[in-house]
């Protein structure tokens, strides 16, 4: 089966982080190799971005710039060598976020971001999106907990108001996309939402197989 390309989305406190691991341990299981990275980040140059846009008040259109400007090297310099090379890549957020909080909770509109990721992916994207969807309350009680005395970067900084947005935005990435985006009922119980994830993702590598097989007779 050839190497896919899968995202890991949702506001923070999701919970996604842990879940990626869960995902690489199944895929190993399978006999795979499984590259993890994350957006912002990623590259050496990717993680220099990931540091400014974090911790450094800015514009919401130099935010979205840099975003794209980190995505181009982590796909050329990372993403599809990995690929090329057979292993599985499993991206802790990619474009969706772009959407959910520049587009959608900044006010930038999806347009421009339709745009942008036009010109720098032309048609580049996961095979498989996960998104875990809770309540923003939720999510910030979690982000609290974890984070007790560690300060918070720009994003967790925002009001629920504007986290809620972003809840929204990822929403209507699922909506648009429900083929590749399966949403996750985020505030159950890290072993439930576990056991939905390898559900998910099982009947998606069944799915690979029989069309592999259908291409193969
Ligand atoms: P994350 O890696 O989830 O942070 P943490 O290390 O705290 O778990 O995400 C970094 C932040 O970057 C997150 O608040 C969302 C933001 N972000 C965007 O606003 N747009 C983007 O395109 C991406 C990839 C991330």
């Amino acid at each position: 089966m050839n190497a896919r390309f899968i995202s890991f989305e949702g506001i923070d406190g999701a919970g996604k982080t842990t879940h990626i691991q869960r995902v690489r341990q199944h895929l190993e299981h399978l006999g795979h190799t499984c590259v993890l990275t994350r957006e912002p980040g990623g590259t050496a140059v990717g993680e220099r971005i990931r540091d400014v846009v974090l911790h450094q008040p800015m514009a919401a259109k130099a935010q979205l710039l840099l975003m794209y400007a980190a995505r181009y090297q982590h796909v050329c310099e990372r993403i599809v060598p990995a690929l090329q090379q057979g292993h599985w890549v499993l991206c802790d957020r990619f474009e969706d976020s772009s959407f959910a909080y520049q587009a959608h909770a900044a006010g930038l509109g999806s347009q421009v971001c339709d745009e942008l990721s036009a010109w720098v992916l032309d048609g580049f994207a996961p095979a498989l999106s996960f998104l875990f969807d809770l309540p923003v309350e939720i999510a910030r009680a979690r982000l609290q907990a974890r984070s007790a005395g560690v300060a918070e970067d720009e994003f967790e900084r925002q009001a629920l108001s504007y986290t809620q947005k972003v809840r929204e935005g990822f929403l209507l990435r699922a909506q648009a996309d429900p083929q590749r985006v399966r949403v996750v009922d985020a505030s159950q119980s890290e072993a439930e939402v576990g056991r939905v994830v390898v559900q998910h993702l099982e009947h998606y590598l069944a799915g690979v197989v029989a069309v592999g097989q259908k291409g193969q007779g």
